[in-house]
Order: C-alpha cells, then sequence, then structure tokens
C-alpha cells in the first residue's frame, strides 16, 4: 500500500534510464583516469586485465545491481535489508558513505574543472602568468600549470565549488523526473564532444601512433598483481558499482523491464566510449609530443591542456578545443555525481521517510564543506615537476582508501550476501521473467564463487603487502612536501585512514539501528 505523502518516482521510458544509467558510468573515469592508468601500467597491458575484470566482474555485478533495485523497489540500504537483513543493510549505508568520500573530492576536481572552463574565456591559453603563492615568477610554469595554482590558491575556489554542488541539488531535486531531462540533454552532448576530440586526434600528424603506443601489450607487466587491483577497482569505478547507485536507479523502473539488456546496453556504451577517450588522448598526446605521467589529476590538467594548447590551427582552434574538453569533462562529471546525490537521498527518503527538500539541504551544506576540505592547498606538494604527481595528500589518501579499497570491499561483501544468504537464484527468476535473454544458472556461481575469490585475492594481496611495510598501510607513500608545516599535517595519512574508517563504520551502524519513524523496525 503506498503512504500518503510517500512517493517514489519512475523513469518515463526505458531509454530515460538507460541515459541516467550510462551517464552516470561515463564519467572522468572513463575521460581521464582510464587513459592515465593505461599509461601507468604500461598500456596494452591494461587491456587484458581489464577486460577480464568487465565480463568476469563488472557486467555479472551490473546484472545484480540492477536486479535487486527492481527487485525490491528501494535503494541500496533497504533493498539489502529486505533481501538478507540488518547485516545487509549496514553494508548498504557502508557502501554510500564510501561513496560519498568519493562524492565529495569528485565534485572538488568538477570545481577546478569548472574555473578552468571559466578560465579558458580569459587569459588561460596565453602567457604564463607568475604564482605568488608559490613564490613562481612568470614563465617557470607552463600556463594551464600557473593558471591552475592560483586558481587553488585563491578563494574563487569556495564559489566553484557552491555552484558545483548548487547545480548537484537543482538536477536531483524532484529525483527521477529532473535526472532524465538533464541526461537527455548532456549524455548526447559528451558522446558529440567526445567523437570530434577522436577524429581531431586521428587526423593530427603522427596522431595515429599514438594508438599503437595504448595497444601495444607489456606482459612483463602484467605479472604485477597491482594491475589487477588497478583493473578491478577501475571496472568498478566506471560502471558506478559498489556505489548503490545502479540499485537506486533500477528501483525506478518498471516491473516489465528487460534488465539483462539494460545492463549489457550500459556497460558497452561505458567501455566503448573509455576507448574512445583513450584512443582520442593518447593520439593528440603523441601528436604533440607529450608523454603522459602517472597522476590522474595531472593528466586532466596539465598534460591534456598543454596538448591541446599545441594544436595546429593558432589560437582559435587551441580556444575552440580547450574549451570543448572542458565542457565534456563538466557534462560527464555532473551526469555522475548527480546519480550518488540521488542514491544516498534516495535511501534517506526510503527509511525515515524524510521529506525530499531537506534531504537536499542537508546533502548541500555537508557535501560542500567536504568538498571544500578535499580543496585546501595547504597540502599541495610543490615538487610537482619532478613526478607529475599533485600531492593533493587528504585527496589522494581518501581515494587510496574509499576507491582502491572501499569499493572492492562492498563488491565483495555484496555478492556473498546475496548469492548465500539471500539466494541469487531468486534475484535471477525475477531478471529472468522479462529479459530476452535467460541467465543461465552458472551465473548463482560467478556471483556465489567466483567473483569473491577474485575480488578477495586481489584485496588480500593489497592488503598484505601494506601491513608488511607499514608506510604503506597509512598510504605514506602519498604524502608529499607539504606547503605549510602546520605540526598536524603529517599526521595526515593517520587523520584520513581513521576518518574514513571512523565515518563509513560508525556512521552505518547509526543509520542501521536508527528506526525508521513509520515503518517500525521489522518492515
Ligand atoms: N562512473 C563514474 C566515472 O567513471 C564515477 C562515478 C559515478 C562517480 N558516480 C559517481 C563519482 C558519483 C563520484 C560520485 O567517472
Amino acid at each position: 500500500m503506498p503512504e500518503p505523502g510517500y512517493s517514489r518516482g519512475q523513469w518515463k521510458s526505458n531509454l530515460g534510464f538507460i541515459l541516467a544509467a550510462s551517464g552516470s558510468a561515463i564519467g572522468l573515469g572513463n575521460i581521464v583516469f582510464f587513459s592515465a592508468n593505461a599509461y601507468k601500467f604500461g598500456g596494452g597491458a591494461f587491456y587484458l586485465p581489464y577486460f577480464i575484470a568487465l565480463f568476469a566482474i563488472g557486467i555479472p555485478i551490473m546484472i545484480l545491481e540492477f536486479g535487486l533495485g527492481h527487485h525490491t523497489g528501494q535503494a541500496f540500504p533497504l533493498a539489502l535489508r529486505r533481501t538478507v537483513g540488518k547485516g545487509g543493510e549496514f553494508i548498504g549505508w557502508f557502501a554510500i558513505i564510501n561513496a560519498t568520500f568519493i562524492c565529495m573530492y569528485y565534485i572538488t576536481i568538477l570545481s577546478w574543472v569548472l574555473g578552468m572552463l571559466l578560465g579558458s574565456f580569459g587569459g588561460l591559453w596565453k602567457e604564463s602568468v607568475a604564482v605568488p603563492a608559490f613564490g613562481l615568477a612568470a614563465g617557470d610554469l607552463p600556463n594551464p600549470y600557473a593558471f591552475f595554482f592560483n586558481m587553488l590558491s585563491s578563494w574563487w575556489v569556495l564559489l566553484l565549488v557552491l555552484a558545483v554542488w548548487i547545480a548537484n541539488i537543482y538536477i536531483v531535486r524532484q529525483g527521477a523526473r529532473t535526472i532524465e531531462s538533464t541526461v537527455k540533454v548532456f549524455v548526447p552532448l559528451m558522446w558529440l564532444f567526445m567523437l570530434i576530440l577522436l577524429v581531431r586526434g586521428l587526423t593530427l600528424d603522427n596522431g595515429p601512433q599514438g594508438m599503437l603506443l595504448l595497444f601495444t601489450p607489456n606482459f612483463e607487466v602484467m605479472r604485477d598483481l597491482d594491475v589487477w587491483q588497478g583493473a578491478f577497482s577501475q571496472i568498478f569505478f566506471t560502471l558506478s558499482l559498489g556505489f548503490g547507485i545502479m540499485c537506486a536507479y533500477s528501483s525506478y523502473l518498471p516491473k516489465k523491464t528487460d534488465l539483462t539488456n539494460n545492463s549489457l546496453m550500459t556497460s558497452f556504451l561505458n567501455c566503448g566510449f573509455e576507448y574512445i577517450a583513450g584512443i582520442a588522448i593518447f593520439t593528440i598526446l603523441f601528436a604533440t609530443v607529450l608523454i603522459p605521467k602517472a597522476s590522474t589529476l595531472s593528466m586532466m590538467f596539465f598534460i591534456i591542456p598543454s596538448g591541446i594548447s599545441e594544436m595546429p590551427g593558432g589560437d582559435p582552434m587551441v580556444l575552440i578545443f580547450g574549451i570543448l574538453f572542458f565542457i565534456l569533462l563538466l557534462a560527464a562529471g555532473l551526469s555522475s555525481s548527480i546519480s550518488l546525490v540521488e542514491a544516498f537521498s534516495s535511501a534517506l527518503i526510503d527509511k525515515f521517510r524524510a521529506n525530499r527538500e531537506k534531504v537536499l539541504v542537508w546533502s548541500f551544506i555537508v557535501g560542500t564543506c567536504g568538498s571544500l576540505l578535499f580543496a585546501l592547498p595547504q597540502v599541495i606538494d610543490k615538487g610537482l615537476a619532478d613526478d607529475g604527481t599533485l600531492g593533493f595528500t587528504l585527496l589522494d589518501l581518501v581515494d587510496h582508501w574509499a576507491f582502491s579499497h572501499g569499493l572492492l570491499i562492498v563488491g565483495l561483501i555484496e555478492c556473498i550476501l546475496l548469492g548465500w544468504v539471500y539466494g541469487v537464484r531468486k534475484i535471477r527468476r525475477t531478471i529472468n521473467e522479462h529479459s530476452k535473454y535467460r541467465l543461465p544458472a552458472a551465473y548463482d556461481w560467478m556471483i556465489k564463487l567466483i567473483i569473491p575469490l577474485l575480488i578477495a585475492g586481489v584485496l588480500g594481496f593489497s592488503i598484505h603487502s601494506q601491513i608488511k611495510d607499514p608506510a604503506g598501510l597509512y598510504g605514506t607513500a602519498y604524502s608529499k612536501n607539504y606547503t605549510v608545516d602546520w605540526s598536524w599535517v603529517k599526521f595526515l595519512p593517520q587523520i584520513a585512514l581513521w576518518l574514513w574508517i571512523g565515518c563509513a563504520v560508525g556512521g552505518s551502524a547509526i543509520l542501521t539501528f536508527r528506526r525508521s519513524k513509520k515503518v517500525g523496525p521489522e518492515e
């Protein structure tokens, strides 16, 4: 019986759902992180682990998360509670809080993207300027770098973060309805812009050779388990799995929906986009003789912009492609971040029957504070020129836990709970009712056994090597020379780890055991 005053939305069409789900999946991860990882792990060496991860883990879990949301009609925590009880709900909240960390710094990055976009209309592509905050004179750094550092150390960041959060809240104000109308514009736009960049990259002199670099395998590297952890986490991140997002989105689907087909479409659209982006970026960088370094953020803000500034055609072309690149990032990033804002809002609304406006106002306040914390400029490494990393220590450190570990932990436990405790067969049966392609019984064993073993192997290896090397345990490998010598700054690695554990575990416990007002303890 629907309760008065509590109505869950529904997608207007299946196309709207596919656009929203693929819009969530396609984001900064596809455009920049994939290329940066592919380069870091030796180009072609990344492809095989990535492909294996896509088919062995990504698609089956996508089907599972779609199935769970559709089957229960609830956001992630309550969906897991209805299927496996309180323990499940705890994991559901853990996923949401872990993803909220990711969302906060993702929005910080998007604010910098917005700043670079605005800067493109001003001086960004012109002469190099001084960076007074770091004691650098004009000409010390190439211009995109100098512009970026000036932006970071100015009060502008505050406005940029506010603007991006307001955009997020505005887009999800009426849930599925307003999300659907936004992605109908954003998703086609980003495909168009990406294809323009691809054509430009491929038609540059020497461009196509960059493609070879991307596709030349390096089998040596593949023996390194780090590559596998990189590929597994990248698949979770890029497909928005382990965030609770896909469950929330599919809970707005009508009963008669072909979920297998929807999962395959979403996964292939996402990975197709990722490949196209990889080719576009490698061709542009190769043609402009820039060999990218490992860090993802420096790739986004320095290396690709430097490549663009070398494009033939002079100032007008540089301006056009610069603007195009940053609009592309912004559209792709926003259509991803909104999906998490919706995932946690709908989780709170489902459980506490809270009022949507109130939830959104609080999300805005908490989210903005979090994103500002990640934007604090005191933790920038001035020695960035040596290794191409930025040393945004807090951001890197939290990313090390929430992205490289958190998503995998959620995936592992979700498979075990749904596989063994609830019985994945029941979910498979409801999926098969309306799907043209019927999932075979072997699917159950993928979820129950194969995927947990693969993830546990990679996670176990990672945790083992970090405990063996305690510096690695706190991610101190990331900490650099700080630009300030406040005494607490050197504890940042510990702070980041305990902040993450405290919020994710403590917060999940509180949310799980708080009784939902109108529904009572055992709905
Ligand atoms: N899939 C996105 C990407 O590849 C990541 C993502 C999706 C995300 N939803 C999110 C990140 C919400 C932060 C918040 O970029």
